[in-house]
């Protein structure tokens, strides 16, 4: 089966074509516009100026992704209908609708959180339920159980800002540019840390509460203090490395011990990572190694790289599994919704 992904909710605009028959996944393409360099000299996604660019590229992005004549074997239209940002949205649902209706081809509504989890099938590991998902996006930090295709619960989400916006919001403090994950990563990555001359205390916000919740907007704040407090005596070429070296580290940390302890809890037969932010190197070399030595015994995924930011071939994948149950949405009902709860 070949399903057409469209994903439009926030800042990459993206169309993909993937295809299974029902052993493994091939992506036949995965187009990405991104405006990442747009709305970098704000400092942030200006939801208004995103969707104009979704509006300008989403064409040509749907045309590139299904190739000359392509359009012929594609059998079900997947788009991403929230959460995310209103306006952009629409234009990829539009589309979506549009493509329904023009090709008489069945319309699956994808939750964008679920088709993160989903990038974790292009690995092409059998994967054994119940499963545990880590989902660490720009606005997104939860833990979901998953029981089987669909059956998601939630068991832990942040309190407040999600990892990604930890991240993004340090970055800013920090003066390292917008994306901040990646920045932040790259210092860090060149960081030693016998180098460090001052010592630096950030918190591990909730690590050891009881629950699987998460909060991430106080270690922003300690970032902030501690940078204005160190500016005293040390140049800020010196500080920004240690602290972006510092703050990745008191990320991982906590996501990493609060899903080994959830796993361990919920008996979990596979563990996976999804969302921009599992993109990270660090949390992904801290994520391998743990699970290898705490849990030997437990599959572990991490999604390929090119997988875990936002793009349509994840959609597409999570499509499929709406598609083999025929949950299917006419065109006429189809509808976004921003703050789409899985
Ligand atoms: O999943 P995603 O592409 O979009 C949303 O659904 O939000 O996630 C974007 C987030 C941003 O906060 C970005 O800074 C973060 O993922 N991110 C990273 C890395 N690459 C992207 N965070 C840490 N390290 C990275 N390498
Ligand atoms: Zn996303």
């Amino acid at each position: 089966m070949r399903i057409l992904g469209i994903e439009t909710s926030c800042d990459e605009t993206s169309a993909a074509v993937a295809e299974s028959d029902g052993r493994s996944f091939e992506v036949r393409s995965n187009v990405v516009s991104s405006q990442i360099k747009i709305h970098a000299k704000y400092g942030g996604v200006v939801p208004e100026v995103a969707a104009r660019k979704h509006v300008e590229a989403i064409l040509p992005v749907v045309e590139k992704a299904l190739g000359p004549g392509g359009a012929e074997k594609i059998d079900a239209v997947a788009v991403a209908s929230g959460p995310g940002l209103i306006t952009s949205l629409l234009v990829g649902n539009e589309v979506a609708k549009i493509l329904s209706w023009f090709w008489k081809k069945p319309l699956a509504r994808i939750n964008h959180i679920e088709a993160h989890i989903y990038a974790n099938w292009f690995l092409n590991k059998k994967i054994n339920f119940p499963a545990l998902c880590l989902v660490v996006s720009g606005g997104h930090t939860e833990l979901i159980l998953m029981r089987g295709h669909g059956k998601h619960e939630v068991i832990g989400e942040t309190r407040d800002d999600a990892a990604g916006e930890c991240f993004d919001k340090t970055a800013k403090i920090l003066g390292l540019g917008y994306p901040g994950g990646p920045a932040i990563a790259a210092v860090a990555a060149r960081f030693k840390i016998e180098d460090l001359r001052f010592k630096i205390e950030l918190p591990r916000p909730m690590i050891d509460t009881k629950d699987f919740d998460f909060s991430f907007s106080g270690l922003k704040t300690a970032v902030l203090y501690a940078a204005r407090d160190l500016s005293n005596k040390y140049k800020m070429e010196e500080i920004v490395p240690a602290m972006a070296y510092e703050v990745q580290e008191a990320i991982v940390d906590v996501l990493i011990y609060k899903t080994i302890k959830a796993a361990k809890k919920y008996n979990v037969k596979t563990v996976m990572l999804a969302g921009g932010v599992s993109a990270n190197e660090r949390l992904r070399e801290r994520f391998s190694g743990v699970m290898e030595k705490e849990l030997p015994g437990v599959d572990w995924n991490v999604p390929p790289f090119e997988y875990c930011t936002d793009n349509a071939a994840m959609v597409a994948a999570a499509g499929y599994f709406h598609a083999i149950k025929k949950d299917f949405t006419p065109w006429q009902k189809l509808k976004v919704d921003p703050n789409w709860e899985l």
